[in-house]
């Protein structure tokens, strides 16, 4: 969507798959759904180098509604938002943060809550931008298809319309089964900054793995339609939270930095380890994610004993690639070459290792080399060219 917003991957924390529909304040006071979970992870993330990283967005999702007024209009649970969105998009504005807000374009929410039926999309539209809200997540449960054609570009003009950049997140393709000719790709750039293509993310590597797979898989129509102002959106980081081991959490960070996707974390920020920080804070990590010109990496390299390679174009004739290994035995030992992965220029290239820091240098297409890779884990290379000694020799 062209309005200027999200000319790079966006970058946050979203409540959904950590806190779900947890509204149960009374037991559960510091983890339920409510102003307070929101402020202290604003806190957290103004606090603890998260923002000045670029993890700006705090977005709230499904189960904050509390119905609507006698006009009509949305009010939040007045019980665990006792004082409304604006008082909660002023405080993540003051921490320099944004704020987003999430609705579903059906007759409820998934969990059950009022939506916003088609009748309804402008008057919600002007609510989120009085309440100065700067992103809205619009799902699509107990939606038809006719609804979904008909409010999410109706929903993008309305927001247009209001004159506040709100960034538009659509769940619409992941309910048209996320490929053409059901969704049409060239159309929901135009009306959508990120969409949501397939399934939810789950607290599992299998989760992640499925995700990942549906993504390669269908990488010859996902990849073109991402760019700067229009992204994939593979779902939440779920680095931090229980389904993970440590290399696995380093996986799911290259491998959504490869995908260009949106940086979304969704877990405790209030009890992270260090551990969990340092690959969610990793600076080179997040240069490549943010990368301007905004290139969907692909997998380049799919091998019968299971390593993967991902290439991603990066600025300045820069590329980060990931090797990724499936196995579940051992280390491996990958040999490979630049040439293997279609590097053809007669360039001298030096590679830094980004989650070691390690650098390799001198490497011509010809030149073998071997990268290690742990069982469901990676190794990454931020890979630019040396200018040419040899020049002037
Ligand atoms: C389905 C979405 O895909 C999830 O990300 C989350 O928003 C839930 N709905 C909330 O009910």
């Amino acid at each position: 969507l062209d309005n200027g917003l999200l000319r790079t991957p966006p970058m946050g924390w979203l409540a959904w798959e950590r806190f779900r529909c947890n509204t149960n304040c009374d037991e559960d006071p510091k983890n339920c759904i409510s102003e307070r979970l929101f402020m202290e992870m604003a806190d957290r993330l103004a606090q603890d180098g998260w923002r000045d990283l670029g993890y700006i967005y705090l977005n709230i999702d499904d189960c904050w509604i509390g119905g609507r007024d006698a006009n009509g209009r949305l009010v939040p649970d007045p019980k665990r938002f006792p004082h409304g969105i604006a008082f909660l998009a002023d405080y993540a504005h003051s921490l320099g943060l944004k704020l987003g807000i999430y609705e579903d374009i059906g007759n409820l929410t998934c969990m059950g809550y009022p939506g916003t039926t088609l009748d309804k999309v402008v008057q919600d539209a002007w609510t989120f931008a009085e309440w100065k809200v700067d992103m809205l997540k619009l799902d699509a449960c107990f939606s038809t298809a006719k609804e979904r054609a008909t409010g999410y570009p109706k929903m993008a003009a309305a927001l247009n319309v209001t004159g506040r950049p709100i960034a538009f997140s659509c769940s619409w393709p992941a309910y048209e089964g996320g490929l053409p000719p059901n969704v049409n790709y060239t159309r929901l750039a135009e009306i959508c900054n990120l969409w949501r293509n397939y399934d939810d993310v789950q607290d599992s590597w299998g989760s992640v793995l499925s995700i990942l797979d549906w993504f390669a898989e269908h990488q010859d129509v996902l990849q073109p339609v991402a760019g700067p102002g229009h992204w994939n959106d593979p779902d939440m980081l779920i680095i931090g939270n229980f389904g993970l081991s440590l290399d696995q959490a380093r996986a799911q960070m290259a491998l959504w930095t490869m995908l260009a996707a949106p940086l979304f974390m969704s877990t405790d920020l209030r009890t992270i380890s260090a551990q969990n920080m340092d690959i969610l804070q990793n600076p080179l990590m997040i240069k490549i994610n943010q990368d301007p010109l905004g290139i969907q990496g692909r997998r380049i390299r799919k091998e019968k004993f299971y390593i993967e390679v991902f290439m991603r174009p990066l600025s300045n004739e820069a590329s980060a690639l990931v090797f990724f290994s499936r196995r579940t035995d051992m280390p491996y030992h990958y040999r490979c070459s630049l040439s293997m992965l279609n590097f053809n220029r007669s360039l001298t290239y030096e590679a830094e290792d980004v989650y070691s820091g390690d650098v390799i240098t001198g490497l011509r297409e010809e030149t073998d080399f071997t990268v290690i890779i742990n069982p469901s884990g990676v190794v990454m290379w931020y890979l630019y060219p040396i200018k040419n000694l040899e020049m002037s020799q």
